[in-house]
């Protein structure tokens, strides 16, 4: 993959952090990551990567995409950088879990997820879109990650066809999570198809149970690798990918 600029939401721990890290060390790496935090107290890690990195500039940006005035800043600060350039790649990471079954939800509840989890993804993307377009050619045929995409990591959890019976009991207590993400799938099909014409891919992609603060030291995966896997999957997605939800393989998940 070849890409010039690549904006990274929640980047300053987890899979947002590992996804810089590895971007910055691909053969080709990106001119520019813009990669965003919430809390100047814990950017740490990401200076480490900032200040090591060679050829590529890692910018760090403060943006809580629940802040429609902090996505604002965080476009122009973009815009001003990669100046009649582009962002060729939004991974729209940022997310959050809290456990709470359905016996102790709360509207509360249900709000924090969705504003989380899918109002500010869509709204970080609805930003950046006029940058993105600037990357695509929809001219000059096929869509690509290396020209202008934009990754959700949303979550197998969010799949309705895969909540069964069979489905441990456990993993009903996420139930906003669930909620939240099943509403990005769907919010990313209709950008998808709404933008189709305008050369950007646009793809929703679960990175596994991933040991993170999120996942936890139970979950299956480093984050290493499910980063590593998702980012050779990133490199083969065509137009036949727009508006798809895959594992971090590229198979298919069912919505
Ligand atoms: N880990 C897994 O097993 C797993 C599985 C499926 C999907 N995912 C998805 O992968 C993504 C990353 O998860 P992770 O495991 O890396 O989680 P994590 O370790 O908890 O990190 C979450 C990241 O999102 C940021 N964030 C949360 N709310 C935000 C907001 N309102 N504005 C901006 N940034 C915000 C956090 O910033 P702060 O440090 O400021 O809180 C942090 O950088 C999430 O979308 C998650 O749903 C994870």
């Amino acid at each position: 993959m070849e890409v010039e600029s690549v904006l990274v939401t929640g980047a300053n721990r987890g899979i947002g952090l590992e996804f810089v890290r590895q971007l910055v060390q691909l053969p080709q790496p990106p001119r520019f990551v813009f990669a965003t935090y919430r809390d100047r107290n814990t950017v740490e890690a990401l200076k480490k990567i900032r200040d090591a990195s060679k050829e590529t500039q890692v910018i760090l940006i403060k943006m809580d995409i629940r802040q429609a005035d902090q996505i604002e800043t965080a476009r122009k600060i973009i815009e001003d950088m990669v100046g009649d350039k582009r962002l060729n790649l939004l991974i729209n990471n940022a997310g959050a879990l809290r456990w709470k079954g359905f016996s102790e939800i709360t509207e509360e509840d249900l709000l924090f997820h969705f504003s989380t989890n899918t109002v500010g993804p869509v709204m970080v993307l609805k930003a950046m879109l006029p940058l993105l377009q600037r990357a695509a050619d929809p001219k000059s045929g096929g869509m690509n990650a290396s020209r202008a995409a934009v990754l959700n990591i949303s979550a197998g959890g969010g799949s309705i066809a895969q909540l069964t019976e069979q489905t441990p009991k456990e993993f009903l207590e996420i139930m906003s999570y669930r909620t939240s993400k099943a509403a990005l799938n769907m919010a990313m099909r209709v950008v998808a198809l709404t933008v189709k014409e305008k050369g950007v891919l646009v793809v929703n992609m679960c990175p596994g149970w991933v040991k993170t603060d999120m996942g936890t030291e139970k979950a299956h995966l480093e984050v290493t690798e499910s980063i590593s896997c998702m980012l050779e999957t990133l490199i083969q997605l065509k137009e036949s990918h727009h508006g798809a939800f895959l594992d971090r393989n590229g198979k298919t998940i069912p919505f």
